[in-house]
């Protein structure tokens, strides 16, 4: 076990250099038409255009595309330009500046507006696909993206179905934003529903975190070097910590957060496949199938969490107000469209074990929350201390063991902490870190997350998505949680934290009690 972390032990960043690049692996994607299904709202404009733009600039989209955007409002392909050109404006990272090549992207964009639970504006969709796969020569293949409230996702699968959208001359692709399902029972339901529309290896269920280049890192690192994998497991480790906080509160989210909760929102999906890829077993070939199937079998190692032990091994808050980065802030009943007495969690902290031969008894705490201190992410593989510490008499207290953090966001990377001597005639011992950087090494920036996974979506490459039975697995982990805390919440307040903290005291107390800490936010 960990003495107390302590932040303020002098560290030491060495930074490596990288050998040339070996021959890589080039996703192809194909030229095919893209219907986005909500188009006119956030995740379209903040992420999706954006993300298509950055693919396009870099020459990394097919010759041969379209998108048709679609939604509620009326509107022409001339003003859905314009709307793209808007998006491009306030969320484009990085723009080349050339006019001609924004052209060029913009004119691709078409636009049908429709009520999505109308058939005939099925028929409509059908009729303009069949024109703009000639016109753009996309031999037909198709994906359709649902970017839409959750709500409509089962009827806009049903639409397609009943008008035949769900095959072409090409090949047909659905991408599921989540949340897919809000409980067990609702995610089972619409995986039915998408199943009687869809084969499995049509559906491409959407987990930006799969996107990260640290979360896709994990394998690389874990499989690909031979000096973690034998200590990867309950002999070295003593514990791991996944934690995801934000300092950003609900924003103007309140009407899907109010009914999802840091639970739903951040770990039925990242968190826990974050936790999958750390402890999943090596799958014999780097195959998607391969990899989810480890995925899976490892979810299913996950000792779920009894009713009678849900306050030992949870713990969840709702922020109040407080100071973030100096400036006041709201709490979260008083945000706009939260209910002013809202049981809803904000964070929330698991304490999870895996019942197989390399996890048995290391814990592994989660915690993800927002209006935290800091904005961060990380997978924190914390070992056992020496078994002899000859040192001691050097010592006033006990040492640090090694630390290895896979940093996914901010400064992606991957740090090892160590002891070292201090320089000098005193014996005396100070915990420095190896650190990687993704930007200084490679000198180029990680792309976002969106671009990756469109580009595997339009390659036909399923490894980054989640799969039926990993979505229900993870459901079916969470629902005792989620029931015992709906039940708790007719009774007892939810404890609050001050936006800005670490956290509610409940989420320490978790790890106190086995005499362990967080790592500093
Ligand atoms: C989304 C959640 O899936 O992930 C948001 O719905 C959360 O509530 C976001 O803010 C965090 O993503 P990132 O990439 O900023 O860590």
């Amino acid at each position: 076990m960990n003495p107390k972390q302590n932040s303020d032990i002098p560290s030491v960043v060495v930074s490596g250099g990288v050998t040339p690049q070996q021959e890589c692996k080039e996703l192809v994607p194909e030229a095919g038409g893209l219907v986005i299904f909500g188009a006119a709202g956030d995740l379209t404009r903040r992420k999706l255009i954006p993300a298509l733009f950055h693919l396009f600039q870099g020459g990394l989209l097919p010759d041969r595309w379209y998108v048709v955007g679609s939604s509620r409002n009326e509107m022409d392909d001339g003003a859905f330009r314009e709307s793209v050109n808007a998006s491009l404006d306030a969320f484009s990272k990085n723009d080349s500046g050339d006019p001609s090549l924004r052209d060029r992207f913009v004119n691709r964009f078409h636009y049908l507006p429709g009520d999505f639970e109308e058939a005939g504006f099925y028929s409509h969709l059908r009729e303009r696909l069949i024109r703009l796969d000639q016109e753009h020569e996309t031999g037909g293949n198709r994906l359709f993206y649902l970017a839409t409230p959750p709500g409509l996702y089962s009827g806009i699968i049903g639409q397609l179905g009943a008008a035949g959208l769900n095959r072409s001359a090409g090949w047909t692709r659905i991408v599921i934003e989540k949340p897919f399902g809000k409980d067990l029972a609702s995610a089972q339901a619409l995986s039915l529903e998408v199943r009687s529309v869809f084969k499995e290896e049509q559906v491409y269920r959407i987990d930006h975190y799969l996107g990260k280049e640290t979360v896709q890192n994990t394998l690389f690192f874990r499989f690909a070097n031979a000096i973690f994998e034998p200590i990867w497991n309950r002999r070295y480790i003593d514990h791991v910590q996944i934690t995801a906080a934000e300092t950003l509160g609900v924003e103007r989210r309140a009407g899907y957060y109010e009914g999802a909760g840091a639970l739903r929102d951040m770990f039925q999906n990242h968190l826990l496949q974050l936790l999958s890829l750390v402890t999943m077993e090596p799958p014999s070939r780097f195959e998607a199938d391969l990899i989810r199937d480890e995925k899976v079998k490892v979810l299913r190692s996950v000792r779920p969490i009894l009713p009678q032990e849900i306050d030992r091994f949870s713990a969840r808050g709702q922020y109040g107000p407080g100071v973030l980065e100096g400036e006041p802030v709201a709490g979260y009943r008083s945000e706009p469209g939260v209910a002013s007495d809202s049981k809803t969690e904000t964070f929330a902290a698991l304490q999870l074990y895996i019942d197989n031969w390399r996890w048995q008894g290391v814990p592994f705490y989660l915690r993800s929350g927002k209006r935290l201190a800091k904005r961060m992410t990380e997978i924190a593989i914390e070992f056992k201390q020496v078994p002899h510490l000859l040192f001691k008499p050097l010592l006033s207290d006990g040492i640090q063991s090694n630390t290895l953090v896979l940093r996914v966001q901010p400064g992606e990377g991957i740090s090892l902490a160590f002891q070292a001597k201090h320089p000098g005639p005193k014996l005396c011992l100070g915990c420095v870190t190896m650190d990687f950087n993704y930007d200084g090494a490679f000198q180029i920036p990680s792309p976002e997350a969106y671009e990756r996974l469109l580009l595997d979506c339009l390659a036909g490459d399923p490894m980054l998505f989640g799969r039926g039975d990993w979505v229900a697995l993870s459901w079916s982990l969470l629902m005792p949680i989620l029931d015992a805390w709906n039940e708790k919440s007719a009774s007892t307040p939810v404890p609050d934290y001050p936006a800005g903290s670490r956290g509610p005291k409940e989420a320490d107390g978790l790890m106190e009690r086995d005499g362990r800490h967080w790592r500093p936010l």
